[in-house]
């Protein structure tokens, strides 16, 4: 599914969205729509140079190892059926990995962070280590984990500059996060990001 095109201008000034940047846990039921879902991963990892390669985060050796997975709850996304997505920077487009509303075994999964279920969009940050240690050994581990803060970060700030506001969770349990997503076992999930209306 082909999303609609981002935005490169906003209303709201970076310093803004610095200062007002806070990890929420408490997210209204308000659904989002599919052009706040496509500027947000877009700002995660979407293509922005002319050349179209380029990534919004930085990637060491522009290797980008990095995957980003959509968990789309029930009537929580404009047109969109709930399920697993995964982006596809080239196209900017989303496809289906598993179909159903997993927010609540997500949430299971991160150790018991019940009010993650809350959100609309849950976005998981994964990295394949092999697309990056290929060239530069175990120290590709590190940078790849460095990746994972600076999307978490560009998602922070996007989700704020958009009237949103953004979670952040490193503890959860790989394994169990990896089966209810359906994702490549390869691709080992570093961040989730639940994102949505702050209640
Ligand atoms: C790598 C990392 C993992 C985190 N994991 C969790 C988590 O599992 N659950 C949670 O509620 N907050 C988590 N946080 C959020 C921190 O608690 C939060 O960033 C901190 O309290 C500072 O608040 P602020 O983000 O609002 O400035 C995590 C933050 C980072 C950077």
């Amino acid at each position: 599914m082909h999303l609609p095109d981002p935005m490169i201008d906003g209303d709201v000034s970076l310093e803004r969205t610095i200062h007002k940047r806070r990890t929420i846990r408490s997210f209204e039921s308000k659904a989002l729509t599919l052009k706040q879902l496509s500027q947000v991963l877009w700002a995660a990892q979407g293509i922005t140079d002319i050349g179209e390669f380029k990534r919004a985060a930085p990637s060491a050796g522009a290797l980008y190892p990095m995957d980003i997975y959509g968990v789309v709850g029930k009537d929580c996304i404009e047109k969109m059926d709930p399920g697993i997505y995964l982006y596809e920077p080239a196209g900017h487009s989303i496809s289906l990995v598993k179909e159903g509303d997993f927010r609540r075994d997500i949430a299971i999964a991160s150790l018991g962070q019940i009010w993650m279920a809350h959100a609309p969009l849950t976005l998981v940050i994964t990295a394949e280590y092999s697309r990056i240690t290929v060239k530069y050994g175990q120290r590709g581990i590190r940078y790849a984990i460095m990746e994972a803060g600076h999307i978490g970060q560009n998602i922070f700030l996007q989700s704020q500059a958009m009237g949103l506001e953004a979670g952040i969770v490193g503890a959860f349990e790989d394994q169990e996060v990896i089966q209810v997503m359906g994702s490549k076992k390869t691709h080992e999930p570093l961040l989730l990001m639940p994102v949505g209306y702050k209640r």
